[in-house]
């Protein structure tokens, strides 16, 4: 008897995940739903791992580095769908996954099917020991496992159909794109000044559009597209300020007096709805798309309570001057409502929290309730032409990206 509950366990518990997801639309066609339903996630998870925690809705983590931080992991379910729906794999397809563990690659492998190919490539080799040995366990021998640098991808499998990347990049290395068949799809997470978005990417001649771009977290690439940003500590570890442009300079002293300042605040009046679908990715792109010089605050709410009031602990839009801040925050003035505000220190801390609210507002006026910004990537160097649009454009080693706002009030015509 007690076999029996044991043996049928795992199945219900993916079954309620699929369930779960599909409910909250992460899942939406019903081959990525049999996939969930069929692959063992449990198998994947280091030993001593619960199956409840192998089947929460969220990250395993299966490795950290000597400093102690997470270098691999299973990644959250729903985000694992969300990125296989916008593959849109099919029987036969050929896919390339950059970044390996192995659950992943079998929920490929289940989708694909006997027909396909399913390549997961990874740069350390105890994750392609254990991803081997555990796709080899759950029953997917036919998946590939390959060491090596995701930057160079794989040619010899190749054209892919999709490739899909499972760790943070904040360039695109021209293999990607090369080993991709015609009208094939990658999927990658991407940093953009310190904003991280999942995009699904199809070329269009020279360059790449994002037909999606979705908030997302991933574990830092390694390897030769390593490019972790600057990471300025303001209190340790409890504020962090991420900084991408290489021309933004930060005086971490002067930033440490500044938040001794008392604070300016600013309240447009600009709200959402607690549920707002979207709402904040958009505002903090757009905060991130603006030419000035910008950053990311992450904080330890719990820890900072007395200094910092950010509307994100993880990535929070902040405007810089030499010595003074100024970050986007919150706060509810009714149940279910949040106000938009702007929290400034330092000498200029007014000027710029003025400054942040006019951005708040502009965003709503003009942007938030439109299509959002359209994201290009073009091969570095490459002409873009000009718009009179708000546009970031984010210069790495290979590509640069483009983040252009559409605004009805400019012609069509001058946007790319
Ligand atoms: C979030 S984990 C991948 C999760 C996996 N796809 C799954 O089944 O959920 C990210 C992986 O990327 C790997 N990685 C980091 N840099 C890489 C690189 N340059 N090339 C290939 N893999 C890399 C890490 O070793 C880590 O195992």
């Amino acid at each position: 008897m007690e076999s029996s509950v044991a043996a049928t366990a795992p199945e219900q518990m993916r079954a309620d995940l699929a369930e779960q997801l599909s409910a909250r639309k992460w899942i939406k066609t019903s081959v990525i739903d049999a996939a969930f339903r069929a692959v063992p996630r449990h198998l994947f998870a280091p030993a001593g791992t619960t199956l409840q925690a192998a089947y929460a809705d969220d990250v395993v983590i299966t490795k950290k580095n000597a400093e102690g931080r997470t270098c691999s992991s299973i990644s959250a379910p729903w985000l694992q769908a969300y990125m296989l729906e916008q593959a849109v794999l099919r029987p036969g397809s050929r896919v390339l996954e950059i970044g390996s563990g192995g659950y992943n690659a079998a929920l490929i492998a289940e989708v694909v099917g006997s027909a396909g190919t399913v390549v997961s490539l990874d740069i350390d080799a105890d994750v392609v020991a254990n991803a081997r040995a555990a796709l080899d366990r759950a029953g997917y021998p036919q998946v590939q496992v390959v060491h090596g640098d995701g930057e160079l991808g794989h040619a010899a499998g190749g054209p892919y159909d999709a490739v899909i990347v499972t760790v943070n990049a904040s360039d695109i290395p021209p293999a990607w794109t090369e080993q991709l068949a015609p009208g094939g799809r990658l999927v990658a997470p991407v940093r953009m000044r310190a904003n991280t978005r999942c995009l699904t990417l199809q070329r269009h001649g020279d360059h790449l559009i994002a037909t999606a771009a979705l908030q997302c977290g991933f574990v830092p690439m390694q390897g030769q597209g390593r490019d972790p940003g600057r990471s300025t500590p303001l209190r340790g570890d409890d504020i962090v300020l991420a900084v991408d442009d290489p021309s933004t300079t930060v005086d971490a002293e002067a930033l440490v007096a500044a938040l001794r300042t008392p604070r300016a605040e600013v309240w447009p009046p600009v709200t959402a709805q607690v549920d707002e679908a979207g709402v904040f990715e958009s505002i903090h792109l757009w905060l991130a798309s603006q030419s000035r010089p910008y950053g990311a605050l992450t904080v330890d709410r719990e820890r900072v309570t007395d200094l910092l009031d950010p509307d994100n602990r993880f990535v929070c839009p902040t405007l810089l001057t030499a010595d003074s801040f100024a970050h986007l925050t919150l706060r509810q003035p009714e149940r279910g409502v949040y106000q938009f505000g702007a929290h400034g220190f330092g000498p200029g801390g007014a000027a710029l929290a003025d400054d942040l609210a006019e951005l708040i507002m502009a965003w709503d006026e003009t942007h938030r309730h439109g299509p959002g910004p359209r994201i290009t990537v073009h091969p570095a160097g490459a002409p873009i032409p000009a718009t009179r649009s708000v546009r970031l454009l984010v210069p790495r080693r290979h590509t640069t990206v483009a983040i252009t706002w559409p605004d009805e009030r400019h012609d069509r015509e001058d946007q790319v």
